[in-house]
């Protein structure tokens, strides 16, 4: 396994992932404080000053080096645009090797396929030149553009917890899937750049 690994853009044919900068506030703000984009997420609607905070935290995010630590990549265009944003976040190094990934796109990103390619760029570094086993995600089964993501990625439905939390006032489920370094193909459509 390549630990510390440091952030470097990851380049894939229609997206790039690059570290959030300052200047990604108002795209960000837009996208945290939508109430369609929070509907499933852990978080209600963030406020200016809670995406201030989160940028200032996701942005500084550049190293995976023990569990805890987290990549949260902005997802942009060919011209450079914020589409959203990606999650991958070491839940154990040796022996076990986890991470948990995850995706958020701005309203007017979805339904491209953008999630989908960010996704498997992850998924190629994180089973490639990270060398992780496992990498697993979570979210609301009623989640179903997630649910349908996770499929395309070729996920296992390895647990759907029942009122498993109270959450924005009521008890949520959690479905969780998960992938082995060995069942992913990696694509050809990405690679690393320096
Ligand atoms: C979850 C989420 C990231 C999925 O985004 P998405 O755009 O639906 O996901 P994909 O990138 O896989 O795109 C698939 C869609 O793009 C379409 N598409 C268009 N061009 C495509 C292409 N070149 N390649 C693949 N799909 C393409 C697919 O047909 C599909 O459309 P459909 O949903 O109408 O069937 C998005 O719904 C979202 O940000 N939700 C809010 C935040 C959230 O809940 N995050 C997850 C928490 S667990």
């Amino acid at each position: 396994m390549t630990l510390p690994w440091d952030f470097r853009p990851i380049h894939g044919e229609r997206v790039t992932l690059d570290l959030l900068r300052p200047d990604d506030f108002e795209a960000m703000y837009a996208m945290q404080s939508d109430a369609d984009v929070c509907r499933y997420l852990l978080y209600e609607p963030r406020s200016r000053e809670q995406v201030a905070e989160a940028l200032k935290r996701d942005a500084a995010a550049t190293r995976l080096e023990e569990p805890g630590d987290f990549l949260q990549p902005a997802i942009r265009d060919a011209d450079g645009r914020f589409l959203g944003t990606m999650y991958l976040a070491l839940h154990s190094a040796e022996p076990d090797r986890t991470a948990e990934i995850g995706w958020i796109l701005a309203p007017g990103s979805q339904g491209r396929g953008y999630a989908l390619e960010s996704a498997r760029l992850v998924l190629d570094l994180a089973f490639g030149e990270i060398g992780l086993h496992r990498v697993y995600a979570e979210l609301d089964p009623r989640n179903t553009a997630s649910v349908a993501l996770c499929e395309r990625l070729g996920m296992r439905h390895e647990a759907h917890f029942v009122e498993h939390m109270w959450l924005k006032g009521e008890w949520s489920d959690t479905g969780h899937y998960a992938i082995l370094e060995r069942e992913w193909a990696p694509h050809d459509a990405g690679g690393l750049a320096g």
